[in-house]
């Protein structure tokens, strides 16, 4: 009799630890939301960095600026939101913006 009870503890660690690894295994699929950036030289960073916190609708969704209002608009995004992009890269970046989404001036 104490063999079976021990037995049947065992067995039910042994079944909630079976639903708690099930439970672990469950996974979701997240959609796959894509924006197309108008192409042009520095797509590839201006993609690869603006992408990182937000969507690139970010930047699609805006009226067009002048290159003053990117440049600022970039800085913000390394200085006040933290974006981790080196000087070069940012450069690209304003000169992609300035391109194509921008006023011309
Ligand atoms: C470190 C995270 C981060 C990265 C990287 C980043 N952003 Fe942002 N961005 C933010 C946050 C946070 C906001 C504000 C979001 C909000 O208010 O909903 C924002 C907002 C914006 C806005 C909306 C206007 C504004 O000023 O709030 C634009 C445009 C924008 N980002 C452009 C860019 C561009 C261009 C890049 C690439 C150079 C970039 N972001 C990279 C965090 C980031």
């Amino acid at each position: 009799m104490k063999k079976f009870i021990i037995l049947l503890i065992i067995l039910t660690i042994a079944g909630f630890a079976y639903a708690q690894s099930k439970e672990a295994a469950h996974s979701i699929v997240l959609p796959a939301v894509k924006t197309d950036l108008a192409a042009g030289e520095g797509m590839d960073t201006t993609e690869k960095y603006c992408s990182i916190c937000h969507s690139l609708d970010y930047i699609t969704m805006q009226p067009k600026f002048p290159k003053a209002t990117w440049t600022v608009e970039v800085n913000k995004m390394i200085k006040v939101m933290g974006a981790p992009i080196p000087e070069a890269d940012a450069k690209v970046i304003i000169d992609y913006l300035a391109a194509q989404y921008g006023t011309g001036g």
